[in-house]
């Protein structure tokens, strides 16, 4: 293993963390933002308060902090962006401990992605820690663990099906919980409905999940606690493990581990995949198609941080009936952060949106055609992961608003641009301009107001 390359490239440029918490009020607008949208963009990522040491710091390591854009009736009614209180970091900023127990008594701030889930605004991460529950301005209430459901910590990606009405994730717990993973679901009352305890070996990190009507699809890659480095202390205990078998497991919804269909899987990491779907073939077979942008490794020379290699957005068919698995790369451009029309979870999609990693363009693939068209933000901006919002009286994918957070490389303050879904390539529908920059940084949501998600 070569550790060769310091923390400190996360720590600089557009991922240097910024001091202040803002708010500011009426933000000016460059074009209309649609009427239509009302609630708000939320935002998290690494934004470590103080110093580090950039010899073993880690971008996954940094606190929580989200960045938020409230729209209502064509106005951009406030920016703010909040620190997450996890215990040690309400400790180190003077201030009272957030409300309920963290999964273990980590005393993490949560930084990887935010959700809403009936009515709840929820700050996320995996890795042993429980979710973070906040107010709608964004201040930290408490970690919860869904009144008392959630028998183990939580996971930073959940898949939220829309038919069924299920927050389903995969949710690891190392070294507390050293020999398996839980597959959660969690219902419209905010409580677990279903806990499936699955036992892995070697303690991989999974990242996220997929779902499909059919199954849980769960992803044993071969990047796994390092127990040197685990025992180093406050490191990233994560690396690549040559021995660990890569494979995808096939989780009826409705069954236990024992069902599980374990397929071997190329040998790759992913942090995220697109979305799933199950496909029943003319010969009668049913098979799984998942998309995804996959690493041909991950944490093997760059012990700091993800972009080691590049990612790729490809195309498993997964055959449960002969255990493997098909890859096809769609698209060989360094792309990854995919998001979907939220509608289509579990179900057959079509569009891919992305956030291509050299250009910082957002990107639309057509995962019938093969078209390809992405919006160039201009020199020196970089849009980050792209959410889509459909049209409410619309049910066609590409029918409503590309939401993407740009930032200026260069240090100035960044913006929320909207693109019209219609016309990716065309000059945005509004450029919201935020008071200050925007970290680099991971995964949000939009979260609409009337909504229960
Ligand atoms: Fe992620």
């Amino acid at each position: 293993m070569v550790h060769s390359v310091e923390g400190r490239k996360y720590l600089e440029g557009s991922r240097a963390p910024v001091t202040e918490e803002v708010t500011a009020h009426n933000l000016s607008v460059t074009g209309q933002i649609p009427e239509e949208l009302e609630g708000r963009w939320l935002r998290n990522g690494p934004n470590p308060y103080g110093s580090v040491d950039p010899k073993t710091y880690h971008w996954f390591l940094g606190d929580g902090m989200i960045h938020g854009v409230r729209l209502r009736d064509g106005k951009a009614e406030w920016y703010r962006n909040r620190w997450v209180r996890g215990t040690d970091l309400a400790k180190r900023l003077g201030e009272e401990p957030p409300e309920g127990k963290c999964f273990r008594g980590s005393g993490f701030s949560p930084n990887t992605s935010v959700i809403g889930h009936n009515g709840l605004t929820l700050a996320l991460v995996e890795a042993g820690v429980s979710p973070m529950s906040l107010t709608y301005d964004l201040e930290t209430i408490g970690y919860t663990n869904f009144e008392g459901t959630l028998p183990g910590a939580f996971t930073a990606h959940t898949k939220f099906d829309p038919i069924a009405e299920e927050l389903h994730g995969v949710c690891y717990a190392y070294p507390d919980i050293p020999d398996r993973v839980q597959h959660v679901i969690v219902g419209m009352d905010n409580r677990v409905t279903k806990v499936t305890d699955v036992p892995l070996e070697g303690m991989p990190m999974i990242h996220d999940m997929s779902l499909t009507e059919k199954y849980a699809l769960i992803y044993d890659l071969p990047v796994c606690v390092d127990i040197e480095m685990a025992m180093a202390g406050k490191r990233f205990p994560f690396a690549w493990s040559d021995e660990h078998e890569p494979r995808v497991g096939l989780l009826p919804r409705d069954g236990e581990a024992k069902d599980i269909i374990w397929c071997e899987a190329p040998k790759c990491y992913v942090f995220h995949p697109v979305n799933a779907f199950d496909l029943e073939t003319s010969e009668g077979n049913s098979k799984v198609v998942v998309d995804l942008c996959r690493f041909d490794r991950m944490f093997h020379s760059d012990l700091h941080g993800p972009y080691e290699s590049i990612p790729k957005l490809a195309r498993w068919t997964i055959d449960p009936s002969t255990r493997t698995v098909s890859e096809e790369i769609v698209s060989e451009q360094s792309q990854d952060f995919p998001t979907h029309d939220p509608r289509v979870v579990a179900r057959k999609h079509r569009y891919a949106y992305t956030s291509w990693l050299d250009s910082g363009s957002t990107c639309r693939t057509d995962m019938e055609t093969g078209e390809i068209i992405h919006h160039d933000h201009g020199e020196g901006r970089f849009g980050g992961e792209p959410l889509f919002v459909p049209r409410e009286e619309s049910s066609d994918e590409e029918d409503g608003w590309v939401i993407v957070c740009v930032n200026d490389v260069n240090q100035g303050p960044a913006e929320l641009v909207i693109l019209d879904g219609n016309d990716i390539t065309g000059k945005p529908v509004a450029r919201i301009h935020l008071p200050q920059r925007v970290p680099d940084g991971f995964h949000g949501s939009w979260i609409p107001d009337c909504s229960t998600l």
